[in-house]
């Protein structure tokens, strides 16, 4: 177990002073929490081992899954990754980033502990203001995974993080609710293909789009990486997945997590929520952690939860979901 940080300064509003001050904090080896768009990360410089370890021992990760290197410019990323020339990874960066897709490149002068030995880093640029100016203030990348504990649901809110962690990481920004909600999309550009190795908000149809290459979804077994320990994103009470609740699954020990509105009253439930009325799947997306987390939280024995449709953002948000059933 880590020691907790002292001094400490727990939640703290995005003011440029703040961010300043914890950029600080980056530059001495120690670990902050911040906003990103996707969910809140917990930063350390990316060049120190030490504060890379860090963020290991707090997360309680196991040291063969590797960590997300997060940088503020395309320059930035050349110095920390070999970027290939050819048109197609061009056309990713400039299309995709800043923005929530976690591109894999050989790696340059990143220590072995990011990687988990690997001789590629999984690199992104964040599109979140506190996020950049943070990372530009460090005047290093920050290794982030997603601050919750190795196993657990990812943090949406700073409040997640705080009830997560306690004392254990000194300083907090907090930016509000993420917007997208989800944990990025991982790619490798393979030979004349992309393979998506975790779902999230860039899709496949995108990606197709943007560099005409055909995408293929890699279920990464062999190796624990990414997001594949059958551990992950587990809510604070079992849950259940079923194509589609219904009236006979109500029970005052169960909460609901439904796609859209339900077509029958669902007061037979401790309680319930709906991700999208409408069946938006971009505004369900960005729910889904967040009422995990207040679901979780309920006096209930078991959250019932239903598939959305498989496609678009729905893909990511199932993947998601059949996790934390797991
Ligand atoms: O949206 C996100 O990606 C968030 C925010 C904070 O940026 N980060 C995040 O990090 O979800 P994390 O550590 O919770 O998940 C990153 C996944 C892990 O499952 C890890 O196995 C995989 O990325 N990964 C990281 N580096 C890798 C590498 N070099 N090779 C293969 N997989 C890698
Ligand atoms: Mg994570």
């Amino acid at each position: 177990m880590s020691q907790p940080n002292k001094p400490f300064w727990g939640i703290v509003k995005p003011t440029k002073e703040n961010i300043e001050f914890a950029a600080k904090l980056i530059k001495e080896g120690q670990v902050v929490a911040f906003p990103t768009e996707t969910v809140y990360g917990l930063g350390a410089d990316a060049t120190q081992e030490r504060a890379v370890a860090k963020v290991f021992a707090i997360k309680n990760r196991p040291f063969f899954d590797p960590l997300i290197v997060h940088c503020a410019s395309i320059e930035m990323v050349s110095q920390f990754a070999h970027l290939p020339t050819t048109k197609v990874y061009q056309k990713l960066m400039s299309q995709f980033w800043p923005g929530p897709l976690t591109i894999l490149l050989p790696k340059k002068n990143i220590p072995d502990l990011v990687t988990s030995g690997f001789p590629e880093v999984a690199i992104r640029i964040p599109n979140n203001k506190i996020a950049l100016e943070l990372i530009t203030k460090s005047e290093i990348p920050l290794a982030a995974p997603s601050a919750n504990p190795f196993g657990k649901l990812s943090p949406t809110k700073a409040e997640h993080v705080a009830k997560y962690f306690g004392e254990k990481i000194p300083l907090i920004i907090d930016g509000g609710p993420t917007e997208k909600g989800l944990e990025s999309t991982i790619i490798r550009l393979g030979e004349r293909r992309i393979q998506i190795l975790r779902p999230g908000p860039i899709t496949a149809r995108q990606l197709n789009y943007v560099t005409n290459l055909p995408v293929q979804y890699i279920e990464n077994h062999k190796n624990p990486t990414p997001g594949s320990a059958n551990s992950h994103y587990k809510p604070n009470k079992p849950l259940k997945l079923v194509k589609e609740i219904s009236p006979i699954d109500a029970k005052k020990s169960r909460a609901a997590l439904f796609f859209k509105k339900p077509n029958f009253n669902p007061d037979g439930f401790y309680d319930y929520r709906v991700l999208s009325f409408a069946g938006d799947l971009f505004e369900a997306a960005s729910h889904l952690f967040t009422y995990l987390h207040e679901l979780g939280e309920l006096p209930i024995e078991e959250i019932v939860a239903e598939e959305v449709p498989e496609e678009s953002l729905g893909v990511a948000i199932n993947n998601r979901l059949r996790k934390a059933a797991l």
